[in-house]
């Protein structure tokens, strides 16, 4: 039991008006997310990036409601005074605005999140209204959104040339008329992140490799950790190495129980001597 107070969306916005920055970290399961909690992380967010860390597929297109929910679940238990957010999976909000409602509505329901996050700028904007007037809070997601990572060209900066910058300011502008309450930049340049905090008048902007200016930072755990096998991006710091703990840890785990040094008489169990003689007496 911890004395940490649960975080609110008033809490998140005093802070962001008190220029305190804002923490958030992605995070996929209960042991990670009991370590989130103790930290004090301010967000946690249920990313759908859980489909390359967790699930090991090549992108986050694969990866479902069913999913989603299972993970967001066993996160709340794990941390249950962040405040936590669903990521809406690729289809489960692009097709309508009945759609995106129900789904929202299931991580509220089934996973005991705070708010959900959708990819996409102006064309979003009547799901944003949609899910916010059901009650649910929204962040916004531009920059590089990685369901729409085709037409996109790859995992790259997004917003390099001003017209494209321009274009990445007008949707945040339109998310936050519509209604979110935060939006996250996700590997923008980092002058196109501070015009669009500067500009941001009830929206809290958080930056993912889009530099020091948003209102806060977002880190994919696995990055921050080492853990995704694949790569590490540019935009990500390694705070620990914890695949290397774990490597060293499983060589030694190995050498011991092929030289029988493990187990040891205190990570075993054994039973009376009676019960023993009776047991052998038992199978003859
Ligand atoms: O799924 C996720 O973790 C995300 C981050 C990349 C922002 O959307």
């Amino acid at each position: 039991m911890s004395d940490r107070k649960r975080v609110s969306l008033p809490m998140l916005f005093d802070k962001m008006t008190k220029g305190i920055p804002l923490t958030m970290i992605t995070c996929y399961d209960y042991p990670m997310a009991t370590l989130v909690e103790q930290a004090g992380i301010d967000i946690v967010l249920v990313g759908d990036s859980l489909g390359m860390t967790m699930l090991g597929y090549e992108s986050t297109l694969p990866v479902t409601m069913a999913d989603m929910i299972r993970h967001a679940a066993a996160v709340r238990r794990g941390t249950p005074n962040a405040w936590l957010i669903g990521d809406m999976p690729y289809m489960s909000y692009q097709a309508s605005d009945e759609s995106a409602v129900l789904n929202s509505g299931r991580f509220m329901a089934e996973a005991a999140c705070d708010g959900i996050k959708l990819e996409g700028g102006i064309e979003m904007c009547s799901r944003v209204r949609a899910i916010v007037a059901a009650g649910i809070p929204v962040m916004g997601h531009l920059g590089l959104t990685p369901q729409s990572v085709s037409s996109l060209g790859g995992f790259r900066l997004q917003g390099k040339s001003a017209k494209q910058a321009k274009k990445i300011v007008d949707d945040a502008q339109a998310l936050e008329e519509a209604g979110a309450f935060c939006i996250l930049l996700e590997l923008v340049p980092d002058r196109v992140c501070r015009v669009i905090t500067e500009r941001a008048k009830h929206c809290i902007i958080m930056g993912l490799g889009s530099g020091p200016d948003a209102h806060g930072q977002l880190l994919i755990y696995h990055d921050a950790f080492a853990l995704y096998p694949k790569f590490t991006p540019r935009m990500a710091k390694v705070f620990a190495d914890a695949g290397a703990v774990i490597r060293e840890g499983l060589a030694a785990y190995v050498a011991e129980v092929t030289g029988r040094t493990f187990p040891q008489p205190e990570n075993w169990f054994g039973m009376k001597d009676e019960e023993y003689d009776e047991l052998v007496r038992l199978v003859g």
